[in-house]
């Protein structure tokens, strides 16, 4: 029997402590004029020494909780998306169920970094649209900051740490939000965006741990490219499952990585600038924190209307891409 999945509701987090692009220019030989020309970047939020990502994860978790009025043993499944997890295993989803009290819930974490909450959405609605789990708790959580190389100019201007979370839960048929979605990896490109050294394939030595093989490394130019036409054929995709068009889009919730990646995406996709949702501006890019954090912006700040078409894409490292089509 299938069942409906609806999105009770959202919540964010952002640590308070906020980096500007003119506190960059004293740490790498970089100029604000230079990050907000070409990835529109103008801020991010970084967390505290004693804050993991599953504390992050966490608080925007509660946030959502509260809003939809569920409580904690109500939760059946949590699912965290990230590449900045609190360990190498236990996953980051038990870190929070114990921090929540959500006894009741089964815990995993997904691996598809940028895309990560596109690919858990598919995941969390699936297993609850076929009857497995009736309340939900889908977060992206990420603390790149310490992914990054503070060293390296080229990409430690890009990211930034938050999260951002949905509850989603069953509902009858009729009520159903999940319209469409499509996800797709290309493993060829495994090494354009990665973390070199640490894992079984190349484990650290103190000499790869000098050289910061630890730390997240990104053909810019390559991925670029590849993001662009990545997002906008998955979003096509999508379209045509749902049976719309894109004038049918009233939001589109790109994931933030750079200001251009967006343009460029919206532009190709013909959709008007207006329903193009930003704040990569604020929060840099954030992985798989980006789209529920904006979500919850949007959320909030009562800008989607019930019935509402609402347009989720995303790409990252795998290399992995994604979009969903909501109706609110
Ligand atoms: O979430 C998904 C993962 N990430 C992305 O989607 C990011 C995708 N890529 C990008 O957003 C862009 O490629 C970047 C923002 C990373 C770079 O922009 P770009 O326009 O592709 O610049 P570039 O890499 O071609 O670099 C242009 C110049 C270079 O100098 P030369 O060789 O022309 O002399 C760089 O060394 O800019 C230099 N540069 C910088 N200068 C000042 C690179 N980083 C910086 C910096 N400050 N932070």
């Amino acid at each position: 029997m299938a069942y409906g999945v609806k999105v009770l509701a959202t919540g964010r987090y952002l640590p308070e402590r906020v980096l500007t692009n003119f506190d960059l220019e004293k740490i790498v030989d970089t100029t604000d004029e230079w990050i907000r020309t070409r990835t529109g970047i103008e801020t991010r939020h970084i967390a505290a020494e004693d804050e993991a990502t599953s504390d992050m994860g966490t608080q925007a978790a509660l946030r959502a909780m509260e809003e939809a009025n569920v409580k904690p043993e109500e939760i059946d499944l949590i699912l965290v998306a990230t590449l900045s997890p609190d360990k190498i295993f236990p996953n980051t989803a038990c870190f929070v169920q114990k921090k929540i009290g959500a006894v009741n819930a089964s815990c995993f974490s997904i691996e598809a970094a940028c895309s990560g909450f596109v690919f858990g959405f598919q995941i969390a609605a699936s297993m609850i649209q076929t009857g497995l789990y009736k309340r939900a708790l889908l977060i992206g959580a990420e603390m790149l900051s310490s992914v990054v190389n503070w060293d390296d100019r080229t990409t430690c201007v890009l990211f930034g740490d938050g999260a951002g979370a949905v509850v989603l839960a069953q509902c009858p048929e009729s009520e159903n939000c999940f319209v469409a979605s499509d996800t797709g990896s290309n493993g060829e490109y495994t090494d354009i965006l990665h973390v070199q050294s640490g894992g079984t394939a190349d484990p650290l030595t103190v000499e790869k741990l000098q050289n910061k093989q630890n730390c997240l490394e990104m053909s810019g130019k390559e991925v670029f490219k590849i993001a662009v036409n990545s997002m906008v054929s998955s979003a096509k995709i999508s379209l045509e499952q749902a049976n719309l068009t894109i004038d049918d889009i009233d939001w589109i919730i790109p994931h933030q990585a750079n200001l251009r990646i967006i343009a460029a995406v919206g532009d190709r996709l013909g959709i008007n600038k207006d329903k193009c949702y930003i704040n990569v501006h604020r929060y840099g890019n954030t992985s798989a924190a980006s789209i529920p954090i904006a979500l919850d912006e949007l959320v909030r700040a009562d800008k989607i209307k019930r019935g509402d078409h609402i347009l989720f894409v995303a790409f990252g490292g795998g290399l992995t891409w994604g979009s969903t089509i909501l109706k609110w």
